[in-house]
């Protein structure tokens, strides 16, 4: 069976990460969730006070970094920080807050999409973040653009935060992704666009399952043509 590479890319909070975790579930690829490595490098630069400005800074820091994926017992794919478990850390607040900023330098960039292509360079892999589908797997055989309303998509979020104990108000995160996507939309480097030939799925009124299986659906046709095209 021929193993494709699925992209799906979109705005902040509008579930990319739980719908990509299952459709890599269902086809049984593994799942790289590229805003938790960008997360990682946000906690590393905050708890090192780097300074996004000062080059040797940041280089320095990026080459003392390492950002892993290991499988909880649960199945989860969590990310690691130097071999530090710190999946729910790069969640919270602050870390939000400062992503965006850190998440448009170039060296930051440049650091993580060269890994993210060496974890693809054998197919079979399905990722989500801003520019799967149009940097970092340009060939993918399916991208996918997620978007939702943005008041759905603060309410999703802010349920999300509100069950890790987390309680911020609703205006607040609100304000924080409709910031993040301005931010991700109008930086320089790899600005948040829809690729080409991606297909746009707003999920503002479909449920969890029924997007699951949207994209699914479109996962099997396009194995399916890979199988012939190969
Ligand atoms: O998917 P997320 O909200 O956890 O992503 C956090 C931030 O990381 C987001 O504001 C933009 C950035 N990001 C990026 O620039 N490129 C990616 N491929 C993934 C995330």
């Amino acid at each position: 069976m021929k193993k494709i590479i699925i992209a799906i890319d979109g705005f902040s909070s509008c579930g990319k990460s739980s719908t990509a975790k299952k459709v890599a579930e269902r086809l049984q690829y593994p799942y790289i969730d590229t805003g938790a490595m960008y997360r990682a490098v946000t906690l590393c630069f905050i708890n090192k006070n780097v300074d996004l400005n000062n080059f040797s800074e940041v280089t320095d820091c990026l080459n003392e970094i390492a950002v892993s994926f290991k499988r909880s017992p649960q199945g989860d794919n969590e990310v690691y920080l130097n071999g530090t478990n710190v999946e729910s850390e790069v969640r919270k607040m602050y870390v939000s807050e400062k992503v965006a900023e850190v998440s448009a330098n170039p060296l930051v960039r440049k650091f993580l999409v060269r890994q993210q292509q060496q974890m693809g360079e054998a197919g079979g892999l399905v990722l989500d973040g801003r520019d799967i589908g149009t940097i970092v797997f340009p060939d993918a055989q399916l991208k996918i653009f997620m978007t939702a309303d943005p008041a759905i998509r603060a309410q999703r979020r802010h349920s999300e935060l509100f069950q890790k104990g987390e309680v911020i108000d609703l205006q607040a995160i609100r304000n924080n992704l409709e910031n993040r996507d301005y931010q991700d939309m109008n930086r320089t480097e790899s600005p948040l666009k829809q690729a080409i030939d991606a297909i746009l799925v707003d999920n503002s009124d479909l449920t969890f399952d029924e997007q699951v299986d949207l994209i699914l659906a479109l996962a099997n046709e396009r194995i399916a043509n890979h199988q012939v095209y190969a």
